[in-house]
């Protein structure tokens, strides 16, 4: 029988604040399409990302990946670059970004799979509010 192969997941919190804006469309459209995240003075979300790593169970130490490993290399990657910033101005890997969750959930991806390795990233969610989330799996 082949060795299990589990999924690990670390949760992560960070704040940070955006404003949801096509510069390609009317201001009229960009407050159609993204309401309340059009906001031009900006406004804030409490987010949570969760991050699942796929591994082998190492027979020594019972873990596929020590997760307080994971916590370091999101909190270095990622959650120490948007904490408390402003998605839209403040960090390198945003720019020319609609910060949409979706399109943040896909920058985090790129920036975190190869700093993972060589533990495998198989899955981001990223929760905006309490009732929507995204994920994502590379694809
Ligand atoms: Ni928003």
């Amino acid at each position: 029988m082949a060795p299990p192969n589990v999924i690990v997941t670390r949760r992560l919190h960070f704040n940070a604040a955006h404003r949801v804006h096509n510069p390609a469309m009317s201001d009229e459209e960009n407050r159609r399409t993204f309401g309340k995240c059009n906001n031009p003075n900006w406004h804030g979300h409490n987010y949570i990302l969760d991050v699942s790593v796929r591994g082998v169970v190492d027979e020594r130490t019972g873990y596929v990946i020590d997760l307080s490993r994971v916590k370091q290399i999101v909190e270095e990657r990622v959650v120490s670059k948007v904490d408390h910033r402003n998605l839209n101005l403040e960090v390198d890997f945003m720019h020319g970004v609609i910060p949409t969750t979706e399109n943040v959930v896909v920058a985090f991806w790129r920036e975190l799979e190869p700093a993972l390795k060589p533990a495998q990233l198989t899955r981001l969610v990223l929760w905006e509010t309490v009732n929507n989330y995204v994920e994502y799996d590379g694809r």
